[in-house]
C-alpha cells in the first residue's frame, strides 16, 4: 500500500472513532440533552490543544456476542490538553458505545493518563456519563475499577482531581469520583447512587425515581457529594476551568498568582454598618467576602449543602485564597454535623494545595441537640478541628461578631496556629454568650428575688456587666489571642497586608506515615 493510503486508510480510522458508538446513537445523546464525550473534551480545553491517546484501543472480549460487536476508542476518550494554557489530563466517557459501560481496556485507557499525570503533576479530569461496570466482561471490568481507584487514592493530595458527572453514574463506579477532590454535577441530566431504584424497591421497599434518589440536587443539598450544581453541561465545563485557576498544577507547586488592577486599599464603608447591633439580627457575610476579594468575586464551593457555613474560591491582590465563612443568615451561623464535614473536607483541600486560608468568623458556637449528639457532631466537629488544626498553609482569620465556646477554638483560632487573627470592634469573644452564662452564674442569687420585676433588672445589669468584661474582642486581645482590632471598612487592605507577609510562611508537622483524622 503506498503512503497516500496509508495516510488515508489512518483518516479514515481515526474518523471512524470520532463516530464513537455511530451516529444514530450520538443523536439519541444529543436528544436528551447531552454532549457527546469529544464535544465535552472541545468545550474543556483551549482550541486545539487535546492530543489524544489510544484511539484505536477497542476491547478483547469474546463473550456475549462481544466478538461481532467493537468500536475503536472502547468507550472512553483519553488524552491530555491545556487550559488557559497549563497542562491537564483528562478522560471523557462515551454513552455511545455500550452505554460508556466499563471493560477490562477502557480501564487501561484511564489508569494511562492518571499515571501520566502523576508523573508530570498535572491535575486530572474525569468526565463520567456511564451504565457501570461492562457487563459482559464481568470480573475484569470490576478490576478495571478498583485499577482506577488505586491510582485516584495515589493522586490524592499530590494533584488536583476533579469530576464532572454528566450522566449515570451507579454502583461501585461512583467511588472514582468520591475519591477526587470536587465533584460536578449536572442538572436533571445525571444521577449518581450505589444501588439503583428497582433494587432500592426489592430491598426497602422504598418507591424513588433516578432523580430523587441520586439526581444532582439531592447531592447539591442533602449528601453535600456534588460541590456544584449546573444549570448545564457547558456551565459545568466552565466551573471545572474556573476552579483550576484557583489551583496549583499540583502540590509541590504555590497557585498562580493573578496580575490584580483592583486597588488593594479599597475601603468599603457599609462594612462598619454591616453587623447588626441586635446580636441576634442576621445579616449575610456572602457580602462581607464580596466586598473584600479582588472584584467582588467568589467561587462558591458547595453552596446548597450546609449553608451555615460558606466555603469557597477568592483572590486578595491576585493571590488565590480558600474562604471559610459563618453564616449568621442560617442557623445563626451555628457548627453542625454537616457544615463541620463540609468546611473540614474544604481546608483540607485547601491545605493539600498550597492554597491560603481565610476565615470570617460569626458563630454563636455548636448545635445542640440529641439528633447531633447521636449523629456524633463530637467526631464531625473534631474533623474541622483537626483540619485546621493541621493545615500549614498561611491562615488569617477575621473574628465579625461572635465567637463563642469550642467554636471560638475550631474556627481556626491563634491556638490552631492561626498565623494573624484579627476581630472587629464589634466582637464577643467568651465561653458563651451572655444569657446563658448569667444564668449559670447567678442562678442562686436571681431565684432567690421573688418579685419578676427585681428578677428581670438583676439580670440585665449582671448582663451588662458581663457584655461590657467579656462580649468584647479586648480580652482576648489583651492575652495575644487576637493581634489587632481592625476597622471594619479597611478589612481588605488588612487582609491583604496579612496575606503578603505569610508568602514566606514555612510550618511542618512531625513525620509520621499519616495522621488518624477522626473520620
Ligand atoms: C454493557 C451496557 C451497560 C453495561 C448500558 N449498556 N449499560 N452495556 N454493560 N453496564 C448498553 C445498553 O445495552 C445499550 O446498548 C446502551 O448501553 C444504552 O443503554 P440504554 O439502556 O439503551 O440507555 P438508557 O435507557 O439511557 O439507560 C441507561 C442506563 C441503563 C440507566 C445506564 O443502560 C442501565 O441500567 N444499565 C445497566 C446499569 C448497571 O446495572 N450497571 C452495572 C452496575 S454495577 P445499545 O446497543 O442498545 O446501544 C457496577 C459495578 C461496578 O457498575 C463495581 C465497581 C467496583
Amino acid at each position: 500500500m503506498a503512503i497516500q493510503d496509508k495516510i488515508k486508510e489512518l483518516m479514515a480510522l481515526r474518523e471512524q472513532a470520532r463516530l464513537g458508538g455511530g451516529e444514530k446513537r450520538i443523536a439519541s445523546q444529543h436528544k436528551k440533552g447531552k454532549l457527546t464525550a469529544r464535544e465535552r473534551i472541545d468545550l474543556l480545553l483551549d482550541e486545539g490543544s487535546f492530543e489524544e491517546f489510544d484511539m484505536f484501543v477497542s476491547h478483547r472480549s469474546i463473550d456475549f456476542g462481544l466478538d461481532k460487536e467493537a468500536y475503536l476508542s472502547d468507550g472512553v476518550v483519553t488524552g491530555y490538553g491545556t487550559i488557559d494554557g497549563r497542562l491537564v489530563y483528562v478522560f471523557s466517557q462515551d454513552f455511545t458505545v455500550f452505554g460508556g459501560s466499563l471493560s477490562e481496556m477502557y480501564a487501561q485507557k484511564i489508569c494511562k493518563i492518571m499515571d501520566k499525570a502523576m508523573k508530570v503533576g498535572a491535575p486530572i479530569i474525569g468526565i463520567n456519563d456511564s451504565g457501570g461496570a461492562r457487563i459482559q466482561e464481568g470480573v475484569k471490568s470490576l478490576g478495571g475499577y478498583a485499577d482506577i481507584f488505586q491510582r485516584n487514592i495515589m493522586a490524592s493530595g499530590v494533584v488536583p482531581q476533579i469530576s464532572a458527572v454528566f450522566g449515570p453514574c451507579a454502583g461501585g463506579a461512583v467511588y472514582s469520583p468520591a475519591l477526587t477532590d470536587i465533584i460536578i454535577m449536572s442538572k436533571e441530566t445525571s444521577y449518581m447512587f450505589v444501588t439503583g431504584p428497582k433494587v432500592v424497591k426489592t430491598v426497602t421497599g422504598e418507591v424513588v425515581d433516578e432523580e430523587q434518589l441520586g439526581g444532582a440536587m439531592v447531592h447539591g443539598s442533602k449528601s453535600g457529594i456534588s460541590h456544584f450544581v449546573a444549570d448545564s453541561e457547558e456551565e459545568g465545563i466552565s466551573l471545572i476551568r474556573k476552579l483550576l485557576s484557583y489551583l496549583p498544577q499540583n502540590n509541590l507547586e504555590d497557585p498562580p498568582i493573578l496580575n490584580c488592577t483592583d486597588p488593594i486599599d479599597r475601603l468599603e464603608d457599609h462594612l462598619n454598618e454591616i453587623v447588626p447591633e441586635n446580636p441576634s439580627k442576621p445579616y449575610d457575610v456572602k457580602e462581607v467576602i464580596h466586598a473584600v476579594v479582588d472584584y467582588n468575586e467568589f467561587l462558591e464551593v458547595g453552596r446548597h449543602f450546609a449553608p451555615n457555613i460558606v466555603t469557597g474560591f477568592s483572590r486578595f491582590n491576585g493571590m488565590s485564597v480558600g474562604i471559610v465563612a459563618n453564616q449568621p443568615n442560617y442557623l445563626a451561623g451555628v457548627l453542625d454535623i454537616n457544615s463541620s464535614r463540609k468546611a473540614a473536607r474544604f481546608v483540607r483541600f485547601c491545605d493539600a494545595f498550597n492554597v491560603p486560608i481565610v476565615t470570617f468568623v460569626d458563630v454563636p458556637g455548636f448545635l445542640p441537640g440529641t439528633a447531633q449528639e447521636y449523629g456524633g457532631i463530637i467526631i464531625h466537629g473534631a474533623k474541622l478541628l483537626f483540619a485546621y488544626g493541621e493545615a500549614t498553609v498561611p491562615k488569617v482569620t477575621i473574628i465579625l461578631r461572635k465567637a463563642y465556646g469550642g467554636a471560638y477554638d475550631v474556627m481556626s483560632s491563634k491556638h490552631l496556629r492561626g498565623d494573624i487573627n484579627y476581630s472587629w470592634p464589634g466582637a464577643e469573644i467568651a465561653v458563651m454568650g451572655p444569657k446563658g452564662a448569667i444564668e449559670i452564674l447567678y442562678s442562686k442569687e436571681y431565684k432567690d428575688i421573688t418579685d419578676l420585676e427585681e428578677r428581670m433588672k438583676f439580670l440585665q445589669k449582671k448582663e451588662d456587666e458581663y457584655k461590657h468584661k467579656f462580649a468584647t474582642p479586648y480580652v482576648a486581645a489583651k492575652y495575644g489571642f487576637i493581634d489587632d482590632v481592625i476597622e471594619p471598612r479597611n478589612t481588605r487592605f488588612r487582609v491583604i497586608r496579612a496575606l503578603e507577609s505569610l508568602k514566606t510562611k514555612k510550618d511542618v508537622n512531625p513525620p509520621k506515615k499519616h495522621s488518624n483524622i477522626p473520620l
